[in-house]
């Protein structure tokens, strides 16, 4: 039976660009190859997720315009059921505006209209759908408050709960949010909860020690083209290298990742090989452009594990 994962979280249309290098403040630069592109990061994970092999259910927002309607439409054609995915009326979709250099390197704003709306109540009133789930994924592109909701909801009846604290909030994250089972941050989101810069293995496991200091059960430090570092419940510390590829597009790598980690760890699989699986899907998101579009299947994670 392939594991049920819920994930709480965001919707996002990518409105993309590429350029040789991303622009300095106040420089304007000449963008090609626009493209309007389905992601966010919930949404991202649990097409991920459903890719890789799970039932994914998504609870969130999209507003009543026709990016909402292609939102949903792109979710369900990858699989994840889209019932609890709600329409805000008098709210624009979420968007992104994404610049993506010649190196598959990427900034990214975030607008988050309907995700701003999802509340506490919606996940109350769907409190079955996450006590029935084996995993659930949450980030940080919708509320805080309704984040805690489901994590709370999750703890209560023994879910696994997943959080990828991204985009990570320079002033640290509640303690609500902290107390998960696994936490998966990338360098840059470590560096913002702990104020350790992450730039190599020592400091990435004085990073992921300080992460379980402030709640997390478990730790998988993305790291990039070095992989990743897993900190176990046991404070066992592993580093999990990645395989190299062919980078086009880094947008949604983290998403692919994290998901690849639910799936393995929802079948069973410890750590570290959760954390590898995780990364190999990572990396395989790297070499396609856009979100959604590249998140990988689980024959091709299979294959490039081999
Ligand atoms: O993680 C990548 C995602 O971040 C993009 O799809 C964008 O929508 C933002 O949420």
């Amino acid at each position: 039976m392939p594991p049920q994962i819920v994930v709480v979280g965001s919707m996002n249309m990518d409105l993309v660009a590429h350029m040789t290098r991303l622009p300095r403040p106040g420089e304007t630069l000449h963008g090609s190859d626009f493209q309007t592109i389905p992601g966010g990061k919930g949404a991202n994970q649990a097409v991920a997720a459903a890719r890789l092999g799970a039932r994914v259910t998504l609870i969130g927002r999209v507003g009543n315009d026709s990016f909402g309607n292609t939102l949903r439409q792109t979710l369900s054609e990858s699989g994840v059921e889209v019932k609890h995915v709600l329409i805000s009326p008098d709210c624009s979709s979420g968007v992104a505006l994404i610049s993506v250099d010649a190196t598959g390197a990427n900034s990214i704003v975030v607008v988050a209209g309907a995700n701003g709306q999802l509340s506490p109540a919606d996940i109350h009133e769907r409190a079955d759908v996450i006590r029935a789930a084996d995993a659930l994924m949450i980030q940080l592109e919708t509320p805080v408050e309704t984040i805690a909701a489901a994590i709370e909801i999750a703890r209560g009846s023994g879910v696994r709960t997943i959080l990828d604290p991204a985009p990570a909030p320079s002033t640290g994250l509640p303690p609500e949010l902290m107390s998960v089972d696994l936490i998966s941050p990338n360098q840059t989101e470590a560096e913002a909860l702990t104020g350790i810069a992450v730039k190599d293995l020592p400091s990435a496991e004085l990073a992921a020690r300080q992460l379980q200091q402030n709640g997390a059960a478990e730790v998988v430090l993305k790291l990039g083209e070095l992989g990743s570092l897993v900190c176990d419940a046991a404070g066992r510390v592993q580093h999990v290298p990645a395989r190299s590829a062919t980078i086009v597009d880094t947008t949604a790598a983290g998403d692919a990742f994290t998901a690849g980690l639910a799936v393995a760890l929802s079948e069973g699989q410890p750590l570290a090989e959760a954390a590898r699986f995780g990364g190999a899907a990572g990396t395989l998101a790297c070499t396609v452009f856009g979100a959604q579009p590249a998140m990988p299947t689980r024959a091709a994670v299979e294959q490039f594990l081999q």
